[in-house]
């Protein structure tokens, strides 16, 4: 048995930013439009007027301030509401394979390997651009790496349980140094037209690289224990898949081909499971809530992340204890723990302890205890 490790991690953040205030200036000319051009049958009470979204609400319900994405201009025209992305050619680079070149590069650089010495890719995320081939042997070719490769996808806690499959595959041998990539174009599974879901998601890419402890160049984090939990819950849910053309005719309804949640039962459903999972994970690892110097947390939504690192820690956690990012990036699905991780761990000393842990649809929950060596 071997001992795993992180040994470097990358994050790719595309350029493109859409700040609170210019997102519901789009929203509200779009309900505007639509109100006019459904006026008599609103006044009929046969169609629902569309209300006003508001940053203000935005901003205190999640915590979001802006969200990175692929393509601004197809979110923001009021005529579009979704990322306009480029068809590609089966013989050029994938979207989500070009996004994981550039995280796996940084992952990599910071491990000191090179892309050769790559036996296993992982990329795992909420979405896939295609069925097949995998991305993820697409990124394996692109990389020149050698072994194998496979894509997963397990939502939001895509990120943790590719960890885990790495991790255990480390541990036994069978691998000796794997990336795990997490390209989320959240933007392209988000219905922009529905106010109460619009702002929640940025697009991203994270990666990681885990190779055995004694391989490590430079500083590295064992991993020290996992674990993944589920438990079957309608409450996040898209349809869409490759059954969607055999419906019969008139049943495809294109709003359960996108994200859709019923956030309140989320909120109230997944907040005890994600505390009493990290606490259980925590006491049958021996490690103590005040032994942790960090939690990086999925990123969702700042109220949440404030009541898990309080019912966690057993009081307020301060303020580099429990980073959160999404004000910068939104919800990134599985990647928002890993942007936590890579942008704050940097200061940690060998001894110290922390959690990255993810919680979604599903419902999913992922956690990754590990120790600053
Ligand atoms: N602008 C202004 N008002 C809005 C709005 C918007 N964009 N969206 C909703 N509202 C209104 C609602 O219509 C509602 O009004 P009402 O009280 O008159 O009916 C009110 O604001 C509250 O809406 P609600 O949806 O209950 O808000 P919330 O406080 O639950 O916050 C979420 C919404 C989505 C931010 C929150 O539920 C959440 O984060 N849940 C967990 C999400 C999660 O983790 N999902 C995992 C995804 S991977």
């Amino acid at each position: 048995m071997y001992q795993p490790a992180i040994t470097g991690s990358g994050v790719f953040t595309p350029t493109q930013v859409i700040t609170n205030d210019e997102l519901v200036l789009s929203f509200n000319a779009y309900a505007d439009r639509f109100n006019s051009q459904h006026a008599e049958a609103i006044a009929a009470g046969e169609v629902q007027a569309k209300a006003h979204s508001s940053s203000e609400f935005i901003m205190n319900a999640s915590g979001i301030m802006q969200r990175h994405v692929m393509d601004k201009d197809g979110v923001l025209d009021p005529e579009v509401m979704h990322p306009l992305l480029r068809q590609r050619t089966d013989d050029e680079p994938g979207i989500m394979a070009e996004m994981a070149m550039d995280a796996c590069s940084k992952a990599l650089a910071q491990a000191g390997r090179a892309p050769d010495e790559v036996d296993l890719v992982i990329c795992a995320a909420s979405n896939h651009e295609r069925a097949y081939p995998a991305i993820a042997i697409e990124v394996q070719q692109l990389l020149g790496a050698g072994g194998f490769a496979f894509d997963m996808n397990v939502a939001c806690s895509s990120a943790t349980f590719g960890l885990q499959a790495a991790a255990d595959m480390i541990r036994s041998g069978s691998v000796r140094c794997a990336v795990v990539v997490n390209p989320e174009i959240c933007s392209g599974h988000l219905e922009w037209r529905d106010r109460d879901c619009h702002f929640i998601f940025g697009d991203v890419c994270t990666a990681t690289v885990l190779e055995r402890a004694e391989d490590a160049q430079g500083a590295h984090f064992l991993v020290t224990s996992t674990r993944c939990a589920t438990q079957f819950s309608n409450n996040i849910r898209n349809n869409n898949g490759f059954l969607r053309r055999s419906r019969p005719a008139g049943t495809v309804d294109r709003r359960d081909m996108q994200f859709m949640q019923n956030g309140r039962k989320v909120f109230k459903e997944v907040l005890p499971l994600v505390v009493s999972h990290i606490s259980g994970h925590l006491a049958d690892s021996g490690v103590g809530a005040d032994d942790l110097r960090r939690l990086w947390l999925h990123q969702a939504n700042k109220t949440m992340n404030d009541f898990i690192g309080r019912k966690v820690l057993g009081r307020v956690p301060e303020a580099d204890e429990q980073p959160n990012i999404l004000q910068d990036y939104a919800n990134t699905s599985s990647a928002g723990s890993i942007i936590a991780f890579s942008q704050y761990s940097d200061d940690m000393v060998p001894g110290d302890k922390g959690v990255i842990c993810s919680f979604g649809a599903g419902y999913s929950v992922g956690s990754v205890l590990l120790e600053r060596a």
